[in-house]
């Protein structure tokens, strides 16, 4: 069954006829039944005058009841069954009464299964204190409907609050302003709001053991007790990197910028939640070499949650503009040379996609089309890489920074509160720089939006700090192993932790390396011993490459120790490559999967081809 939302292949909902317009959810957690039990009260305008039906998002939810909010009368609805399969789910039909001139209010009584896909629920034996269970919530792309009935589009942009009921000795935090707490009879309700209209993929919400510390007058960190210290020191610079940020795209609306650092099974570096970023405890290296992560969640505080993709399909919109916010935060703090280094890098990775996914794969088109496509199955870096490659291009042609910052602003201004498509950028683009003709002449845009493939125009990047790593991955694959080791141990103490990941990345894209020289480099500079987990990732794949028998235990115990699915996925498509180790890794997933969040489960088996 095709999704109907004029808008967005990826939805049931129908709001150019009926919209919500704000939601109100009061939900208790039930960690005994792992489910959320309670309402959603969705405010409700006709757009259309006649009508009639409200269509609402769901996917595995138990609905039990539908009212009028305002004066309790029941209003018919229907859910369909038979769609259960599919990503998109099934519509909730509501019946709206005659319009009366007064608010409607649709109030939805339901409850979420143990199965949500947007719920991680954890035994307190898989949280780091150990003794307290927790649960935590992952939305984008289109998992919302599978812990409340919305619509679940990021055309439609709702502020809400929210009331969750917890167990009192549990701490509560949702992606909006903590407004207060009540404690009665064993349980906490807690109460927060999000007065800034957001898409339904940004509603978060986090329960557990939690602490936090303060970071800055509008930046504080949260995380279980045990890893609050470490993690405040990692991401002492928070705030300069906000106020990095607002001196490209204008003031920091949302207020407060909190990060919550979740348990290890979280399945991706970093997710915007609006309020409370969401990231990953592999960023805490101890040296605070990966906090560009926090860049990255920072800028989508603009381009993302101001500034909306309209569908899934326009994503990069999101994720282009936002790699690209990133490293121009990144340029502020650190210099434009830090900024080209990160940028050859994301290049780098999208040829590692394009070469692993093929470069006709339609779904390697910076715009693909998604019709009954699951956004899941198109996640991949080439909204990332190629939509930034794409902005660093018209940035060259524009006339550099100079011209392109004041343009972001402005477009940041444009379309603030607003969900917006690829056409509506470009529209904007060449009005804003209309007074200078012919300069986009050039641009292809069918080739850059709607081809396959690397993009048309290969960027050029400034090599001042991939120098020496091009240097020494040249001479370590240039070594005749059978002449005398030229290298030594000091080889690595004049590079960063950037500068050792890019030396990997770039072995990574050689041919395997024989084990003999995996061996020598662990002899030297004993990469075993690195505990950051962006060489580690590196450093273990290489391994496998090569076949190398010795990596392979530990590359199980990596995938097995945390499930960021940047690493967790492409160790697995390794160690499905090579024959010996693959029925260990089909092993390993599978005694591994209750500590696994859905989506990565869901990729993962299609990785090792467990799953069509
Ligand atoms: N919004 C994304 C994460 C996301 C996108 C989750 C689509 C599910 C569906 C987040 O901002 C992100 O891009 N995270 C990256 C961080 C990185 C690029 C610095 C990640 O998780 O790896
Ligand atoms: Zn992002």
């Amino acid at each position: 069954m095709a999704a109907t939302c004029p808008d967005d292949p990826c939805s049931f909902s129908n709001p150019h006829e009926a919209a919500v317009t704000s939601v109100h959810l009061r939900l208790t957690v039930d960690f005994e039944a792992r489910r959320l039990r309670g309402a959603a009260e969705l405010r409700v305008e006709r757009r259309a005058p006649a009508a009639a039906v409200l269509l609402l998002d769901t996917r595995g939810l138990e609905v039990t009841g539908v009212c009028r909010l305002e004066d309790g009368a029941p209003l018919q609805w229907k859910l369909e069954s038979e769609h259960e399969h599919t990503a998109y789910g099934t519509p909730l039909r509501v019946t709206l009464p005659p319009e009366d001139g007064q608010p409607l209010t649709v109030a939805v009584e339901y409850s979420t299964r143990p199965e949500s896909t947007a719920l991680a629920w954890l035994e307190p034996e898989q949280t780091a204190g150990r003794r307290r269970p927790y649960v935590y919530s992952h939305c984008e792309a289109i998992h919302c409907r599978s812990m409340a009935p919305l619509q679940d589009t990021p055309a439609v942009k709702t502020p809400y609050t929210a009331e969750l009921t917890v167990p009192a000795e549990l701490t509560a935090l949702m992606s909006g302003l903590r407004e207060g707490r009540e404690e009665a009879d064993g349980a906490a309700r807690c109460r927060f709001r999000q007065p800034v209209p957001v898409p339904a993929y940004l509603i978060a919400l986090a329960v557990g053991d939690l602490e936090s510390r303060p970071l800055g007058p509008r930046c504080s960190v949260w995380s279980e007790p045990g890893v609050v210290d470490r993690a405040a020191h990692e991401f002492v610079d928070t705030e300069k990197m906000l106020e990095a940020a607002e001196a490209f795209c204008g003031p920091y609306i949302w207020g407060v910028y909190d990060l919550l650092v979740l348990p290890p099974s979280f399945p991706f570096g970093g997710t915007e939640n609006p309020c409370l970023t969401f990231i990953t405890p592999t960023v805490i290296a101890g040296d605070r070499s990966l906090v560009d992560v926090v860049a990255h969640e920072i800028s989508h505080s603009w381009t993302g949650n101001l500034v909306t993709n309209r569908s899934w399909e326009h994503f990069w919109l999101n994720e282009g503009f936002t790699m690209f916010l990133e490293r121009k935060i990144l340029s502020r703090l650190h210099g434009e040379p830090a900024r080209h280094f990160s940028a050859a890098g994301g290049w780098k990775s999208l040829r590692e996609t394009i070469r692993t996914r093929g470069a006709d794969d339609p779904l390697t088109c910076l715009s693909p089309k998604l019709a009954d496509v699951d956004p899941d199955d198109a996640f991949s870096t080439v909204p990332y890489e190629k939509g930034h490659a794409f902005l660093w291009y018209l940035e060259q042609l524009a006339g550099g920074p100079t011209v392109f910052d004041p343009f972001l602003r402005a477009y940041v201004e444009k379309f603030r509160l607003k969900s917006i498509d690829s056409a509506d950028f470009r529209k904007f683009l060449e009005e804003y720089f209309a007074p200078t003709p012919g300069l986009f002449d050039k641009v292809d845009w069918e080739a850059w939006l709607h081809t396959p493939g690397m993009p048309p125009v290969e960027p050029q990047f400034d090599s001042q700090l991939a120098g020496v790593c091009s240097d020494l991955s040249a001479r370590w694959l240039a070594w005749n192993t059978d002449e005398l080791c030229p290298f030594s141990a000091d080889d690595l103490t004049p590079l960063t932790s950037g500068q050792v990941i890019e030396l990997l990345a770039q072995l990574l894209e050689a041919p395997p390396l024989p084990v003999k020289k995996l061996e020598k480099m662990q002899e030297l500079y004993d990469l075993d011993a690195r505990a950051n987990s962006e060489i580690r990732f590196r450093w273990l794949r290489l391994g496998l490459a090569a076949r190398w028998e010795r990596q392979l235990q530990p590359s199980l115990e990596f995938v097995t120790a945390q499930g960021r699915m940047k690493f967790v996925r492409p160790i697995y498509r390794d160690l499905y490559a090579w024959e010996e180790a693959r029925p260990k890794a089909i092993a390993t997933f599978e005694r591994n999967k209750p500590n696994m969040m859905h989506v990565a489960i869901y990729t993962v088996g299609k990785d090792l081809h467990l799953s069509e």
